[in-house]
């Protein structure tokens, strides 16, 4: 069912679909436990045919998995998926082996019942995720990912804290998952879809209280969908980008921005008045807006006047890369249709490569693109040199975004994954961390799966 008309539900359905906005506790504290198996979910609408998709713990998305700051995070795994799998700590810093990438951090956990204990310390509070890292582009269309939220160690006072898992659907007419693996996406702008949920459901509104402060935590965890969020009447503050704080600013152009792997906390104060509606419209794709989600605001105020502004996030324990001494990198993107991308190469299942090297999980395994020393500092110019968007994400590191085609950055922000745009080049800078084989790749998961991947090598 296309967005737009799905887009056209009334908003009976949304004192239920509120209740399923809520976040679910995973447990606290040590242990969890996340079961993959297959299951059903009515994507397309709430009362609507059911898709059969794959899943951590029954839902889609997973759980909210919730920690605290300086905590250790211990996660066993069992997959009775009929894949084998793995699971990414996506945008944490944690020990090489838990970093959860096949036949370079661990072996597969097989199908059918294997099982893998991940177990960490958390040094960085912030909003992540996890999502498998095998096969990714068909594992996540299928609906593995959840939310990762590692609280400060003193929490923002907020009324509620929402993680919002964005996830962009494939579909057929039967609310079935359209087949995976087409060469077309691969080269293009990946798999886009047709049905877009928040939080696994279709669900159109959210209720909320004139007076109330929400801290939102968006993921995209969509394999190529770009959101461009726009919150009609409502003045939200970005207030970290890929779980690390920012000072507080409204969004640039008015919109939340978000590429695959991205994500943004925002402060959002409910200012409407009793009754009143406020819509959430994506323009990521500039053709098409549609609802999001309208905020439905309830017929009782919750409080008349805002609550004082909240003291500022405390950073995270990152280390500051030299910049003076920083040795110089450069990272090309290169290929794809429109592009480099050449006969010999799609012949190979292969669209896109960096620095003239394409990786492939599994057959071919992952190139070394540099050869880096823990500890130093580095900074990396990424060139892309194609007609695409691709947002580059590196494991078990924070990078600071110093310029944009060689304009410095007002706010040079601490991130994992940096959206370009086509022909745009970003200059990212950070300390080489733990010894270790870590990944770079883009996170388009067709792109990835053509080639956009390969190592950073940091050798002690
Ligand atoms: Cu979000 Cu290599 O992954
Ligand atoms: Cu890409």
């Amino acid at each position: 069912m296309p967005a737009s008309t799905r887009r056209g539900l009334v908003l009976g359905a949304g004192a239920i679909a509120a209740m399923r906005l809520a976040p679910v506790r995973a447990g606290s504290g040590a242990a969890h436990r996340l079961v993959l198996a297959p299951a059903e979910a009515n994507l397309v609408a709430p009362d609507g045919p059911a898709t059969p998709v794959w899943t951590y713990g029954g839902t889609v998305p997973g759980p909210v998995i919730r920690a605290r700051q300086g905590e250790r995070l211990t996660v066993e795994v069992e997959n009775h998926l009929p894949v084998d799998t793995t699971v990414h700590w996506h945008g944490l810093r944690l020990p090489h082996a838990m970093d959860g990438v096949p036949h370079v951090t661990q072996e597969p956990i097989p199908a059918g019942g294997g099982r893998f204990v991940y177990s960490f310390d958390l040094p960085d509070a912030g909003t992540f995720w996890y999502h498998p890292h095998l096969r990714t582009s068909e594992a996540l269309g299928r609906g593995l990912a959840g939310a990762l939220v590692v609280e400060e160690r003193s929490p923002l006072p907020v009324d509620r804290d929402l993680p919002w898992m964005l996830q962009d659907w494939r579909v057929t007419r039967e609310a079935a998952l359209a087949p995976f693996g087409g060469f077309h996406d691969a080269a293009h702008a990946g798999r886009l879809g047709q049905v877009v949920t928040l939080n696994g459901s279709a669900a159109e509104a959210l209720a909320v209280r004139a007076g109330e402060r929400l801290r939102l935590r968006l993921v995209n965890a969509s394999s190529a969908r770009v959101y461009a969020l726009e919150f009609r009447d409502l003045a939200p503050l970005v207030i970290a980008t890929d779980g690390h704080p920012v000072e507080p600013h409204p969004p640039e152009g008015g919109r939340v921005r978000l590429g695959p792997g991205q994500r943004a906390d925002l402060l959002v104060d409910c200012l409407g008045e009793p009754g009143s509606v406020a819509s959430v419209i994506d323009h990521g794709d500039p053709r098409f807006a549609y609802g999001l989600v309208n905020l439905v605001y309830e017929a009782e105020a919750m409080r008349h006047e805002m609550a004082p502004m909240p003291p500022r996030l405390p950073p995270n324990p990152l280390p500051e890369p030299d910049l003076p001494l920083a040795e110089r990198l450069v990272l090309r993107l290169e290929g794809g249709a429109r592009g480099g991308l050449t006969r010999e190469m799609a012949g190979r299942g292969v669209a896109w490569t960096l620095n003239g090297l394409s990786g492939h999980e599994g057959h071919h395994g992952h190139a070394v693109l540099a050869t880096l020393v823990s500890g130093r500092s580095y900074r990396v110019e990424i060139v892309n040199d194609t007609a695409w968007r691709h947002p580059m994400h590196l494991h078990g590191h924070a990078f600071r975004v110093l310029s944009r085609d060689g304009a410095p950055l007002l706010r040079p922000e601490w991130r994992d994954t940096v959206l370009l745009e086509p022909r745009e080049r970003a200059e990212i800078a950070f300390v080489a961390g733990e010894p270790g084989d870590w990944v770079v790749h883009c996170h388009v998961l067709e792109h990835q799966g053509a080639g956009m991947a390969g190592l950073f090598r940091i050798v002690a």
